[in-house]
């Protein structure tokens, strides 16, 4: 009887209701994360979602390996496992000029002697600029993702894939085998706010999306990734058995009946002329695009005909990259103002006469910070010469020295702050205003306490947190609850219903989650993450508050920065009263979500310090370790257990010397770690 227990203790009523429940849910995200066609409201989706999984932990053995409440993402892996691709993933020949396309259709026509010129066709796609990737579905259902590695050997990234909503986890049809090369990328429309937030929160910003895809994809918690709003897009192919495909058109066209996101826009074209003008088509709409492009792919779209072309060593014959020039653009740089942040940095801003960049009109730039101005030497009344940072944010890259008159002046730090006249002080290389009481900083820490990441308090956006600050309404964030009709009536131009509406998103915002509020409170360096992380693990904001900074140390996600960051908030008696006010004003001061187990590994409750140069990263290295349950710490002391040591280690190899802290190489960790080490 064993063997019929499969989904059998569940009713059969439940059982098909999972079934329904599952089905409607996948094609939701088909329509909401492929097709950009969503089929009904976040909150009737969230119902469902959480109909499902009730109906799973009622019921365990409903669970599929498909089931969309599988891709929150398993436990932290100890390390991504090698896998050997079925076919190796190739790269691309590039070129920058329209001659080497003519060449290529040249040399194309004259290796296939046996085809009349007229009889090939080309096609045209974006070359995205993310992450290579391969999935594989076995009888329909996803069984591996895996990185391009060094094209024959990759990392096996299966769970981070899984978490991915765009990358369907069962197929249309049962296909016996059918793999797909794509790239994972992180949406450019996201990309600002992600850097935002891990900049308030003192996180590292990533250089640019793909850099941010890259990042996510690393990751040995599949949970961290799931928070990430990655996405695929696939147009190659590796093994496929039981379809037959003559062409690419026939190849993107299968990939989508099975229910794969494939490029958005795709040109056939007949000759080099027809090429030619779609790479030009292409390089006009390409910034309307979800993802970066950095270039345009030409390939021959018979698949026969590839196959009696074959390949060089490193990439097929039959296709090649044109790569389009990164967008830059001269101005003039007519006047620098100053930001001054929520934690009060003042960051120099250039101000510009307007100019079209990549698709968008720039009229203003980071100068970043008054030693990147030194360095550069960027003077009011320079031509300057923008562009966008991976194409998002604008930067001034330099200056047009031979457009100089003499004219030009010097951009002087200033001496107050620009807001509110206060002290300033420099602090490394970053100017800050002393004030705690500044109005800007005031005015960005409501905007910051109120915005969608944080406590989401509908209508409280930028014009509104000004106006508030300068009505003198609110002082402090905590007089945001004390906000009444007659007194939101005051302001200009505020009518009742629009109050009426900003008092529903206030009273709104007591019921959310504590990780909001922990965010929204700005303490340094508690950026959403980390936030998520006190929430869960703590359970209350009285918990949290009594903690000392070593039970704060322990948690995944919070290392020694943030945890003394928010030991010594706690003990200010300014917060303390705020948090009282708050409380007494009626907010969520428990986490909804249950405390969650430490990480339990082999580096449980061991300390680490990181030096020199590895073959990962610091924060890749770090993450390995707090993976496995250790903590991170910035320096050697007795209390360090272990110094893990590169190439080129200095100081803090010395110390450890000194101190006796045992000292391992890399192999030395992974060996500890009870992992292969070839
Ligand atoms: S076709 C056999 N098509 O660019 C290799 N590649 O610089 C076939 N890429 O390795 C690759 N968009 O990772 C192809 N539409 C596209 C692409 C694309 C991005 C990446 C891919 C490739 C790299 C070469």
């Amino acid at each position: 009887m064993a063997d019929i227990l499969t989904a059998s203790d569940a009713p059969p009523e439940s059982r098909a209701r999972h079934r329904e429940l599952a089905d409607i849910i996948r094609a939701c995200d088909k329509a909401y994360y492929i097709d950009a066609n969503p089929l009904m409201a976040d909150t009737d989706y969230d119902k469902l979602y959480r109909e499902l999984a009730d109906l799973e932990k009622a019921h365990p053995n409903l669970i599929t390996p498909d089931s969309p409440t599988q891709r929150v993402g398993g436990a932290p892996l100890l390390g991504f496992a090698q896998v050997r691709h079925a076919i190796p993933m190739q790269s691309l020949d590039n070129t920058y000029s329209p001659e080497e396309v003519e060449g290529f259709v040249d040399r194309l026509i004259r290796s296939l002697p046996h085809v009349a010129p007229e009889a090939l066709t080309f096609t045209v796609e974006p070359k995205i600029d993310g992450v290579a990737v391969t999935v594989r579905y076995e009888h329909g259902r996803f069984v591996l993702g895996a990185t391009r590695g060094d094209g024959v050997t990759g990392d096996d990234i299966t769970e981070n894939l899984r978490t991915i909503r765009s990358l369907p986890l069962s197929l249309k049809t049962a296909v016996p085998v059918l793999e797909a090369r794509g790239e994972v990328y992180f949406p450019s429309a996201s990309f600002a706010r992600l850097n935002a937030q891990r900049a308030a929160a003192g996180e590292a910003t990533f250089a640019n999306p793909r850099n941010a895809a890259a990042g996510s994809l690393k990751q040995l918690d599949p949970r961290l990734v799931a928070r990430r709003p990655l996405a695929v897009v696939l147009y190659g192919a590796g093994q496929v058995e039981g379809a037959q495909i003559a062409s690419h058109t026939d190849w993107l066209a299968y990939l989508k009946d099975q229910g794969l996101p494939t490029p958005e826009r795709i040109w056939h074209c007949r000759d080099k002329a027809e090429l030619l003008a779609a790479i030009a088509e292409l390089d006009q709409v390409r910034h309307t695009f979800a993802y970066e492009t950095d270039g345009a792919v030409i390939k021959l779209n018979d698949w026969r005909l590839r196959a009696d072309l074959g390949s060089t060593s490193k990439a097929p014959r039959w296709a090649m990259a044109y790569k389009y020039k990164a967008e830059q653009a001269v101005t003039k740089l007519h006047s620098v103002t100053f930001q001054v942040g929520r934690t009060g940095t003042i960051t120099p801003v250039a101000e510009l006469t307007p100019v079209l960049l990549a698709g968008s009109t720039v009229a203003r730039a980071t100068l970043h910070n008054f030693e990147e101005i030194k360095r550069k030497d960027i003077r009011i009344g320079d031509a300057v010469t923008i562009a966008k940072a991976g194409e998002v944010i604008p930067a001034v890259l330099g200056v047009v020295l031979s457009e100089r008159t003499g004219v030009e002046t010097e951009i002087v730090p200033p001496t107050a702050c620009p807001a509110c006249g206060g002290a300033v002080a420099l602090e490394g290389i970053f100017l800050r205003c002393t004030n705690p009481n500044c109005s800007a900083q005031i005015k960005r820490r409501v905007q910051h306490f109120a915005h969608r990441g944080a406590m989401d308090i509908e209508g409280m956006g930028e014009t509104l947190a000004e106006q508030l600050v300068d009505s003198k309404l609110v002082k402090d964030i905590v007089d945001i609850y004390e906000l009444s009709m007659e007194k939101l009536l005051t302001l200009d131009r505020m009518a009742k219903k629009s109050a009426q509406n900003i008092l529903d998103g206030i009273e709104a915002s007591k019921k959310r989650d504590l990780w909001r509020l922990l965010f929204g409170l700005g303490i340094l360096h508690v950026g959403a993450g980390s936030g998520r992380a006190l929430a869960e693990h703590f359970g209350s904001l009285d918990a949290i508050a009594a903690a000392t900074e070593d039970d704060l140390k322990r948690i995944n996600d919070v290392g020694d920065v943030v945890a003394a960051s928010v030991a010594s908030w706690f003990r200010v008696q300014e917060n303390k009263d705020r948090i009282e006010r708050l409380r007494a004003a009626g907010l969520q001061m428990e986490s909804a979500g249950r405390p969650a187990a430490a990480v339990d590994g082999p580096f449980r409750d061991k300390s680490f310090v990181i030096t020199g140069t590895l073959s990962k990263s610091r924060d890749e290295m770090a993450d390995f370790i707090r993976g496995l349950g250790g903590k991170i710490a910035g320096s050697v002391s007795k209390k360090t257990d272990f110094l893990v040591a590169g190439d080129d280690a200095g100081s803090k190899l010395a110390k450890a010397q000194q101190l006796g802290v045992k000292i391992v190489s890399e192999t030395e960790l992974m060996a500890l770690a009870g992992l292969p080490t070839v």
